[in-house]
């Protein structure tokens, strides 16, 4: 083989490597760019929900019920599920979750037309199933408790994590009214900036225990986004266990098997 040709296979070689550093420095940019816009996006809040507390599951479900269930479904989810995972009796779930005569073995469906939730909102309130595991239980945490007063607006609020919303703040009675201070930012040529809240009128609830009802019905979306997770945790903890067992008795007889070897 000639010295020419051995040059041109390893250009041929490199070829494919330049590329993928073009690649590299182009994702590279790009996830930058996303860093640097992500930065004009609230910041989220950590949810600190545990799909593992069973009481607070329960409130969650309840809360879910009285003020999300009106407008919002959960179409995945039934009734009878619920009681089973939610340690309820059927009598409980009847009493205090189902109000519109629905059957155990109902979803957490609404009679809310979509034509009409279109007409009133401009847009169908999502199907809360999977929110969780779409949006993250983060997002959905802060966006809870991030309406403020805007008169400007058909609901009369706003929402700092998803400007100009057209979800009313149904949970106002509990939380109160907020304003929301707009700040120009420097750093951002001057843009204004969601600072902080400033209570215009309190609710029902202090701050603390606002945060409480909204992380415990983020704790009931994450459980209804995977509903399984409980048992599989269970399970997997099982499966150390016995692993961890099996390898003391593996051990134990490697040792029997090999005292007479060595
Ligand atoms: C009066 C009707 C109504 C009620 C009650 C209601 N919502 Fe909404 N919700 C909406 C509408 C309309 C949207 C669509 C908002 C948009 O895309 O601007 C929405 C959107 C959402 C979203 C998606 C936000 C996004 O990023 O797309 C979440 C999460 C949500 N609602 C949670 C809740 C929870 C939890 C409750 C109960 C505490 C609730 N909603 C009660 C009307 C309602």
């Amino acid at each position: 083989m000639s010295g020419g040709n051995r040059w041109r296979e390893s250009r041929a070689a490199a070829r494919p490597a330049r590329r993928t550093a073009g690649l590299l420095a182009v994702m590279a940019v790009s996830m930058f760019a996303a860093t640097a816009s992500a930065q004009h996006e609230a910041t989220l809040e950590p949810a600190g929900n545990d799909v593992a507390d069973t009481a607070s599951l329960q409130r969650g479900a309840m809360y879910f019920v009285n003020y999300c269930l009106g407008c919002h479904s959960a179409q995945y989810v039934r009734y009878n599920r619920l009681a089973e995972d939610l340690q309820l009796t059927e009598n409980l779930v009847v009493q205090n979750l189902m109000f519109t005569g629905e059957q155990p073995f109902d979803t957490m469906t609404n009679s809310m037309r979509p034509e009409d939730s279109v007409r009133w909102f401009g847009i169908a309130p999502p199907d809360l199933s999977l929110i969780a595991r779409s949006r993250g239980t983060d997002y959905v945490y802060t966006f809870l408790r991030s309406f403020y007063e805007a008169p400007a607006s058909p609901t009369g609020v706003d929402n700092v994590v998803l400007p100009n919303t057209a979800m009313p703040h149904v949970l106002w009675e509990l939380q109160g009214i907020n304003r929301a201070v707009f700040e120009a930012d420097e750093a951002h040529d001057g843009e204004e900036v969601f600072r902080r809240f400033e209570q215009v009128s309190a609710g029902q609830l202090g701050t603390q225990q606002y945060d409480q009802v909204v992380r415990d019905i983020v704790n009931f979306l994450d459980y209804i986004g995977d509903p399984t997770q409980l048992a599989r945790e269970a399970l997997g903890v099982r499966v150390i266990a016995f692993l961890l067992v099996f390898l003391v008795i593996a051990w134990l007889l490697k040792r029997e098997i090999w005292k007479d070897v060595t």
